[in-house]
């Protein structure tokens, strides 16, 4: 038995393989194009593990997509393969569409035709989790309750409306075509292996080199956060027992400001890498120019999932983040390997000099 995982050497994906493998007997077959998000640092514990086969390419590229799907005959496809970054999103929205809109189009298409012959036993069992965020319903003011399942969608990015359009499609594929599908809508996640353009990572990275930690606007914008092995193994309760055509939002219960989120980790960094000058880490926060068109609240509402499918989070924020932020300083390599040259560029064009 295999499963195929998408964009298993990013963030999400890449966690979700190396739980997958530590904890299941079946092949994960991981296509990832290997962007500048992509790294297999993350997976270089894999190496040398048949239950591993990575391959580099597109989920646009139907005839690669298909010869997997021949060769492996996976019992799921599993898609986290996506242009993640709001920041990005808004410089160059094209990769956005080329991906999360086009890419998930054509791997649609090369699964549909998959499961379209297979046999009945097979066709039953097949199941498509497509991967996607809270950002699609849009942005909360304080006194909204958060994001239900059947909130509207009211995409504000070019990154979130580009999986907005992705979950139509999917779910357009289940009502016409009766593909089997699920969807999770999930929260802000932070844990290992998070790309430092990401604030959590960027700020304990900065904070540890001395530079600026950037506040964009007032710094009270309001995320929701979830530690990414709850979420991956929410998406392993949704892959065994979701309603198919069903979504699932998924979060952490864990509202906070992105200045409190700040805070947080300045003084945990206090406590366990403390500054040689005494200073506290908070010294270094800096405001600057807020994100255009910058969502102010998101929220999720994650009973759903909890009522039937037994879901709950493992970790509480201060658990955490606490883990998180011991990570990144126990794991230098790994970080030494994606600050490098266009790591380098991406900062000096997002926050100048
Ligand atoms: P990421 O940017 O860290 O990783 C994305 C991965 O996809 C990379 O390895 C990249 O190389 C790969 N990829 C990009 N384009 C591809 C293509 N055309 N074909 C094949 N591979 C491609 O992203 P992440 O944070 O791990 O997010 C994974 C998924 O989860 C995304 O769909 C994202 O929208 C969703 N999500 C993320 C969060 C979050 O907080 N990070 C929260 C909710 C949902
Ligand atoms: O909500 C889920 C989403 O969470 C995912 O779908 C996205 O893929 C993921 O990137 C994340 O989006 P955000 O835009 O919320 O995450 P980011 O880490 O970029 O920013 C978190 C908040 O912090 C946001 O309000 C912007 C702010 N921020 C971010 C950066 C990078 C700053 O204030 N300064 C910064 O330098």
């Amino acid at each position: 038995m295999a499963i195929l995982v998408t964009g298993g050497a990013g963030f999400i994906g890449g966690n979700f393989v190396l739980d997958w493998l530590a904890a299941h007997d079946e092949t994960v077959v991981n296509l990832d194009k290997l962007t500048y998000a992509g790294n297999l640092q993350t997976l270089a514990s894999l190496q040398g593990n048949p239950r591993h086969v990575f391959v580099q390419g597109d989920i646009g590229d139907r005839e690669l997509v298909a010869g997997l799907l021949a060769q492996y005959q996976p019992r799921a496809v599993l898609n986290f393969a996506a242009e993640s970054h709001v920041d990005r999103s808004i410089h160059g929205p094209g990769d956005f569409i080329h991906t999360n809109v086009l890419g998930t189009f054509n791997l649609l298409e090369s699964v549909r035709a998959y499961w379209g012959e297979l046999p009945a036993a097979e066709k039953q069992a097949f199941r498509f989790l497509h991967v996607s965020t809270d950002e699609v319903y849009g942005t909360l003011s304080p006194q909204d309750p958060p994001f239900a399942e059947h909130n509207r969608y009211e995409p504000n990015s070019p990154y979130s409306a580009s999986k907005a359009a992705s979950d139509h499609l999917v779910r357009a594929w289940h009502h016409t075509y009766g593909l089997p599908v699920l969807t999770t809508n999930c929260s802000n996640n932070y844990g290992p292996y998070h790309f430092p353009e990401k604030l959590i990572p960027l700020v304990i990275l900065n904070a540890l080199a001395g530079k600026p930690l950037p506040i964009y606007g007032d710094g009270q914008q309001v995320r929701d956060w979830l530690y990414v092995k709850d979420h991956c193994s929410a998406i392993r309760r949704v892959l065994a027992a979701g309603k198919l055509g069903e979504t699932y939002n998924v979060g952490g219960w864990n509202e906070k400001t992105n200045l409190g989120v700040v805070r947080s980790i300045c003084g945990l960094l206090d406590e366990l890498r403390p500054r040689t000058d005494g200073q506290p880490y908070a010294s270094q926060i800096t405001y600057v120019q807020d994100r255009p068109g910058h969502d102010r609240r998101y929220a999720i509402d994650a009973r759903k999932l909890e009522r039937e499918l037994g879901w709950l989070p493992a970790e509480t924020f201060d658990s955490g983040i606490r883990k998180t932020v011991q990570w990144y300083l126990d794991n230098q390599h790994w970080v030494a390997g994606v600050t490098s040259g266009s790591y380098r560029d991406w900062l000096s064009q997002q926050y100048g000099a």
